[in-house]
């Protein structure tokens, strides 16, 4: 039988490149975007069934919990929430302002959590959650600074999910992921990034497929550790 997953943020970019990538290696993939997803919408097209759609907007708890009633009995191999923000451009601790952080924070490493607590018991045993986290959220790694906002967001969403995992997934038989894609040519990761989604979403499947042991880990898209 197909294995299943649902990603969550699949407009574009990293997520609509690892429903393609899983759907071509014989997954069935469950999709979400928030509004209009022309990108999506030609890909479920040519997927041949393989790629179906569903709406949620993380941010809102009302919308997380119409997608869990949307998906009916599916359960899945691999929940991967995908959905990220970069934050305010200027990235400066010094001119963000509370809403501007509130909503970087909760966008990033709140609802990302709330999203996986709502859907874990959909999650088969021997299956996986991943985060799409970044290494700029490890804390060890951080020698050089910048993005500091965007940073200080994904080192909040690797605290959150080790206490997640901790705490209420600690019975579960489920490999957790805390995912590295590298720099990769998308809106967020812009034209000069060093990776085509292609490449990233490539490493990203190997790397899920190959870690399937109950545990939690930190890694890149070749498969490496990151310090936490
Ligand atoms: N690109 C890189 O170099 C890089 C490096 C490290 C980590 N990452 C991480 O990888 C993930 C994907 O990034 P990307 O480069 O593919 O960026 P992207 O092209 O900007 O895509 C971001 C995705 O997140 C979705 N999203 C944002 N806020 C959402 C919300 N409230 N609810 C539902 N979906 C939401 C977007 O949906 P809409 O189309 O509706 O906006 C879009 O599908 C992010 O978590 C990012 O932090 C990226």
């Amino acid at each position: 039988m197909a294995k299943t997953a649902i990603i969550i943020g699949a407009s574009r970019g990293l997520g609509l490149g690892l429903a393609k990538a899983l759907s071509s290696r014989g997954w069935q993939v469950t999709a979400t975007s928030r509004g209009e997803a022309p990108d999506l919408a030609a890909a479920i097209a040519a997927s041949g069934g393989s790629i179906t759609p569903a709406t949620v907007d993380i941010d809102s708890d009302d919308s997380i919990a119409a997608l869990d009633g949307a998906l009916g009995s599916a359960r899945f191999d691999l929940v991967f929430v995908n959905a990220g923000v970069m934050g305010p451009a200027h990235g400066s601790v010094a001119q963000v302002t509370p809403a501007e952080m509130g909503a970087l924070l909760h966008t990033n490493a709140v609802a990302p959590i709330r999203v996986a607590n709502r859907l874990r018991g959909r999650i088969a045993d021997g299956g996986t959650l991943a985060f799409m986290s970044s290494i700029l959220g490890s804390v060890g790694g951080n020698t050089g600074g910048g993005y500091d906002l965007y940073r200080a967001s994904k080192a909040a969403l690797n605290t959150l999910t080790r206490g997640f995992v901790a705490t209420v997934l600690k019975d579960k038989p489920i490999s957790v992921l805390t995912l590295h894609p590298g720099w990769v040519r998308t809106a967020m990761g812009g034209p000069t990034a060093s990776l085509s989604v292609e490449e990233s979403v490539a490493g990203l499947v190997e790397v899920i497929e190959a870690n399937t042991a109950p545990g939690h880990l930190y890694l890149d898209y070749s498969g490496a550790s990151i310090p936490w």
